[in-house]
């Protein structure tokens, strides 16, 4: 049985930006049900069809599809993963447990932030569409323009996600329901809290030493 780790945070709170780090260095497999949702869409399957809506105005999904579409991309028998986007409320965070974890050993990382930092984050993002590698241009822009470090695609894109008005509302459905997923965690023992607004390579560390302390 191999760890699993589930990072918890507001949207822009560097949950990709740090599960690709250590997915690079540790080995874990970054698995992240907003971008298996947009590649649903993007490929405009059925399930994408019907999602897209939502996820482009900013709702959550239903619990029974997110949880589907995550087990059809996860062997946790196998792999060590970071569920990044996953658990959104108490419920997910129950079917997490009893359908997929089965007792494995997990750690959950909760990212903390102040509202302000983020609507900045998020409207200087921008994201590969081939490879998904997160960019900002303010504090962690490609070598060269437009174009992705990692894969050399030309066109980095913005989600339709970060206009303002979507992202107000996502950060509303964050506030709504974080609580009691916190609380879920917390009770078990789980839970490491980052400070998620210092620089990349701080909360990296934090995040290290939280998950080899917990
Ligand atoms: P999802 O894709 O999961 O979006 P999110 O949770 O809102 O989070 P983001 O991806 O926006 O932020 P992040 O924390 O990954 O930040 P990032 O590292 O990119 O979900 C999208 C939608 O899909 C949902 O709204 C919903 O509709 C649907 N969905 C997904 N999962 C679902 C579920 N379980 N149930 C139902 N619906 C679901 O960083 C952000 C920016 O900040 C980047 O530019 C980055 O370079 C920069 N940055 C990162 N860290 C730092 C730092 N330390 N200092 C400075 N800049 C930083
Ligand atoms: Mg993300």
């Amino acid at each position: 049985m191999e760890t699993q780790l589930i990072f918890l945070g507001a949207p822009g709170s560097g949950k990709g930006t740090q599960a690709t780090r250590l997915e690079n260095n540790k080995g874990y497999h970054h698995i992240s049900t907003g971008d298996l949702l947009r590649s649903e869409i993007k490929k405009q399957s059925d399930l994408g069809i019907r999602v897209k809506q939502i996820v482009d105005s900013g709702g959550l999904v239903d619990d029974g599809i997110v949880l589907s579409l995550l087990k059809l991309n996860c062997d946790t028998k196998r792999y060590s993963y970071i569920f990044d986007g996953f658990p959104r409320n108490l419920e997910q965070a129950k079917s997490l447990d009893h359908q997929v974890l089965q007792g494995v050993d997990t750690k959950v990382v909760y990212f903390e932030l102040k509202t302000d930092i983020l609507i900045d984050r998020l409207k200087n993002r921008r994201t590969c569409s081939k490879c998904n590698e997160i960019y900002n241009l303010v504090t962690s822009p490609p070598k060269v323009e437009n174009t992705c470090d990692k894969c050399g695609s030309v066109g980095l894109v913005q989600r339709l996600d970060d206009q303002p008005e979507v992202v107000k509302k996502r950060m509303e459905v964050f506030e709504n329901t974080i609580n009691p997923v916190l609380e879920y965690y917390d009770q078990k023992g789980l839970l490491v809290k980052v400070n998620a607004a210092e620089e990349v390579e701080a909360v990296y560390g934090e995040i290290l030493k939280g998950i080899e302390d917990c």
